[in-house]
């Protein structure tokens, strides 16, 4: 199953290019339900987290965050995704270069704790921003090419703190019917990609076969919410 979207690539100018023509189908102008249902979850007690958003769109979920009194950094290619993010939410922000970077800028929000990098994923490191407390990964891990899986997920393993709560959003489908994104990632992947290092827990598995998904071909869509946390040494 995994092999039939093995080869598929979309560059990063495909992004771009979806951005400028508001071909954008995968943002959600509502915080994410399944992000909601499981914050107790993530934030275990914890104030103050420092929350790192990978490929992070516009998503609200970041100023929801923000708003509750955490800390969001978020990494993005489009500059029209993260000045939308800014005017939508009402939020003034100021543009800086990041020298560590070439041709990176970072957005940052003058009333929140908010920070977004406009740059590709695999530019950012620990050395940049340090490491993070939690780590919401919705339409991610699903959305980079199924060939980069191993070096997403050694960067976002680089990036979790010891205390790290990393909530992962995947999809199963029959890939066959639908070629991507979002790319079909099995549980078993999850695991061989973060096994190693870190616990993982199913925390919940939901039916989101919609009209949208049946428009595609799809005969089940099922969406699953990983919680995946550093093993102790
Ligand atoms: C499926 S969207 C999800 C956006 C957001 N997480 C959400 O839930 O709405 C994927 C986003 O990643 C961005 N993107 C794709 N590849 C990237 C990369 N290598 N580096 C930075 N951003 C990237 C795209 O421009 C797009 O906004």
């Amino acid at each position: 199953m995994l092999a039939t979207q093995a080869d598929r690539v979309m560059a990063l100018g495909e992004w771009e290019g979806r951005w400028h023509e508001n071909n954008i189908g995968f943002h959600q102008p509502h915080v994410h339900n399944l992000l909601e249902s499981s914050i107790d979850k993530v934030l275990a007690g914890r104030t103050a987290v420092r929350f790192f958003f990978p490929l992070c769109g516009k998503a609200v979920d970041m100023k929801w965050l923000a708003d509750m009194g955490h800390s969001v950094v978020g990494v993005e290619i489009s500059e029209k995704a993260i000045e939308q993010f800014f005017e939508e939410n009402n939020l003034t922000y100021s543009e800086e270069p990041v020298p560590s970077i070439p041709s990176a800028k970072v957005y940052k929000s003058s009333e929140k704790n908010i920070s977004l990098y406009q740059c590709d994923l695999y530019s950012f490191s620990s050395s940049i921003e340090g490491q993070f407390g939690a780590i919401w990964d919705r339409g991610s891990l699903v959305a980079i090419n199924p060939r980069d899986r191993e070096k997403y997920a050694s960067l976002i393993i680089s990036l979790m703190a010891k205390d790290c709560r990393y909530l992962l959003d995947t999809f199963l489908y029959n890939p066959e019917l639908y070629k991507g994104p979002p790319f079909f990632v099995p549980n078993e992947q999850v695991h061989s990609l973060f096994g190693n290092s870190c616990d993982i827990e199913l925390l919940q598995s939901v039916d989101s076969l919609t009209d949208k998904q049946r428009g595609w071909g799809l005969d089940y869509m099922t969406e699953n919410v990983h919680l995946i946390t550093p093993k102790s040494e």
